[in-house]
């Protein structure tokens, strides 16, 4: 499979990547269900596919899935990208040791600052990127960045020139993708003061009610472009750019071949994420790729 360089770093990922963060309505990631042995055959299932290239975070609870992987390839010949939902340095460092712990690894590749929806929470969290950078001098990580939830942060992401990586979620068909519009669990979320409230008073199952809906969540044509044309000035500043939610969370799974093929063919995506569960799903992805 193609490998291609992230942005400015010397970082080699296939052109494919193999997600570990699927929402499954329990709350936890489908991979997170899979037993450890399984998702780790899954993984080098699409290793000897070529997909070199594995996404986790700290909330998916996929670190140790992905350390069983880790036992039969040699940890340079993988790209490990996780995330982080901390603000603060102290935070940060808590939750980047356990990362590390979870993963029985010495660094990881890419650590990103997770899900962030505004430029307000972007700068809220300097003391998180302040972390990150340390980790990155030390060699503890390759690269920096964060994963977009809004368009707002993707604007801003734009602008910080410390930031090497940008996740953001892309596909042809504008679903469950970055806008301005927010359901009122993200306008309070975004707010960081406001985070832990949300939390308390807005159970799970309310959240996921107030979220908005995925069938009236379609960006207009002229809102999708705007997420293309912000993500064509990030990767003019030699940031690399990463898709997720090619498939709009399996929503647009009758039409694989064309979402690809889509994703494949923008010049200013290096990389893009799938979240499987099956083999199945890897050599038809894999080969639908291949085919674009
Ligand atoms: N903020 C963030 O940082 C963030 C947010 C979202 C996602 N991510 C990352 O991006 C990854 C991708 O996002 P996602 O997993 O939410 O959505 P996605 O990749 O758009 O879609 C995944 C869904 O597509 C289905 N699928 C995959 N290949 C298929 C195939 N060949 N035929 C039919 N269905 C297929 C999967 O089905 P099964 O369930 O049967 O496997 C799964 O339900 C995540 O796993 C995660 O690693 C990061």
């Amino acid at each position: 499979m193609e490998k291609v360089k992230l942005g400015r770093t010397s970082i080699k990922v296939s052109k494919l990547g193999f997600g570990t963060g699927t929402a499954h309505p329990s709350g936890c990631c489908s991979q997170a269900l899979m037993d450890k042995k399984e998702m780790a055959e899954l993984l080098l299932y699409a290793f000897e596919h070529g997909v070199n290239f594995w996404d986790t975070a700290f909330q998916y609870g996929t670190h140790r899935h992905i350390r069983e992987a880790l036992r039969h390839v040699r940890r340079q010949d993988v790209v490990i990208a996780t995330k982080l939902v901390s603000s603060h340095e102290k935070e940060t460092e808590k939750m980047f040791s356990t990362s590390l712990k979870e993963l029985g690894v010495e660094y990881v590749d890419v650590c990103l600052m997770h899900g962030l929806r505004t430029k307000r929470e972007l700068s809220y969290k300097q003391g998180a990127l302040n972390e990150l950078l340390k980790y990155k001098k030390a060699g503890k990580v390759r690269a920096v960045g964060l994963s977009s939830h809004g368009l707002s942060a993707l604007k801003a992401a734009a602008e910080v020139p410390e930031i090497d990586l940008v996740w953001a979620r892309i596909n042809f068909a504008g679903l469950c993708m970055d806008s301005d519009r927010m359901g009122l669990y993200d306008q309070l979320a975004s707010v960081s003061c406001l985070k832990k409230l949300a939390k308390v008073i807005l159970p799970k199952n309310l959240t996921a009610a107030l979220r908005p809906k995925i069938d009236t969540d379609s960006l207009s044509e002229t809102n999708r472009r705007e997420v293309e044309e912000t993500l064509k000035v990030i990767h003019s500043k030699t940031k690399g750019v990463v898709g997720m939610k090619v498939l709009a969370e399996g929503h647009l799974q009758e039409k694989t071949d064309e979402s690809i093929r889509y994703v494949r063919n923008l010049p200013f995506i290096d990389s893009f994420l799938i979240g499987m569960t099956s083999r199945d799903e890897i050599t038809k992805n894999c080969r639908s790729l291949d085919s674009g």
